[in-house]
């Protein structure tokens, strides 16, 4: 047997963790393993090559993947999914494991629908996949984001200032929240709440007569009222807190993946094969507790991933803030 692993779109920390474990896992059964590389675009290309033992030595520990990724539009349509196929179909691939998130495991769909075994594992630091609790890389931004804003909080308290933290996230609020949360922050601005400037205002002017040292104020980038923006107005305001403004951008994506996301990755990436070698494609693998989980890869492309709102009222709650209601 002779399956194909690629890794495709935003990079994550842990990726590599699940070439690694998917590969060694089908070395286990004497399958041949083929690396894909720069994800559905080396796909299109028919490029392919020959993983190793010796090739996924020493890989655990390193951020990023060592397959290449490319953000490739071309497999959601058509034309670009027959060419997908046929490159599998040339190469003798008779299963294929997706490494990715959302965009990434819609394009594993459409290759199950045509046929092509495929199991998806989700990786991607914005959490926004759904049924799976966890992707790979996001424990590993989320620290990584934090250990930033603790910096940006002493400099803050020195200087008794309010900085504005810019995460990523894309549409999703979840690291942001989670970030907020485990950093003690002021204040979150996420794309799931609708913002009010003034309540945020409201919160800053009081903190600055309290005698508050700082003001911190996680923004996803998504978020509805957008990082810069309410910059601009804490600078705008009188008698009160100055503002910096940071975007942590890319910093967030690298970096040597954490010891769970080594696990996670391990654990997600020998999943996906154990499926194709029980004959269930057409899957993605997930964490559900503590428990790995199968799910219809049709139902993951439908679906969408709800922030937990329980979370993101104990982080208003601890920031001293009060969601508005109704
Ligand atoms: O999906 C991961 C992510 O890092 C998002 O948080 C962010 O919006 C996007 O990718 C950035 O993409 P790129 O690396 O293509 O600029």
């Amino acid at each position: 047997m002779r399956v194909a692993v690629l890794t495709s779109g935003g990079d994550a920390p842990g990726m590599n963790g699940a070439i690694r474990a998917a590969t060694r896992t089908a070395f286990v059964r004497d399958w041949e393993v083929l690396g894909v590389p720069d994800g559905y675009r080396g796909l299109l290309e028919g490029r392919f090559r020959r993983l190793t033992d010796r090739t996924m030595g020493g890989i655990l520990h390193r951020g990023g993947t060592i397959l290449g990724t490319a953000r490739e539009p071309q497999l959601l349509t058509e034309e670009g999914q027959r060419q997908g196929l046929a490159a599998l179909k040339r190469a003798g691939v008779e299963g294929l494991v997706v490494i990715g998130g959302g965009g990434s495991l819609k394009g594993a769909l459409a290759l199950a629908k045509l046929g092509v075994p495929t199991v998806g594992v989700p990786a991607t630091i914005d959490n926004d996949v759904p049924f799976t609790d966890m992707s790979i890389g996001v424990d590993t931004a989320l620290n990584t984001a934090l250990e930033a804003i603790d910096r940006i909080k002493d400099t803050a308290s020195s200087h008794r200032r309010a900085h504005v933290v810019e995460v990523m996230g894309r549409n999703c609020g979840y690291l942001a929240l989670a970030c907020a949360l485990a950093a003690g922050a002021e204040a979150v601005l996420l794309p799931e709440h609708e913002p009010h400037p003034e309540d945020l205002l409201g919160a800053l002017a009081s903190s600055y007569e309290r005698g508050k040292p700082h003001f911190i104020v996680v923004a996803a980038e998504g978020s509805g009222l957008p990082a810069r923006k309410f910059h601009e107005y804490v600078n705008a305001a009188e008698d009160t807190f100055e503002s910096r403004l940071t975007i942590l951008g890319h910093v967030q994506r690298g970096g040597s993946p954490t010891a769970y996301d080594r696990l996670l990755g391990s654990r997600l990436g020998a999943a996906a094969l154990r499926a194709l070698a029980e004959g269930e494609p057409g899957i993605m693998v997930g964490v559900s507790g503590r428990r790995l989980e199968r799910f219809p890869l049709e139902d993951v492309a439908a679906g969408k991933k709800h922030l937990d709102e329980d979370t993101y009222d104990l982080a208003l709650t601890l920031a001293g803030m009060h969601r508005r209601r109704g």
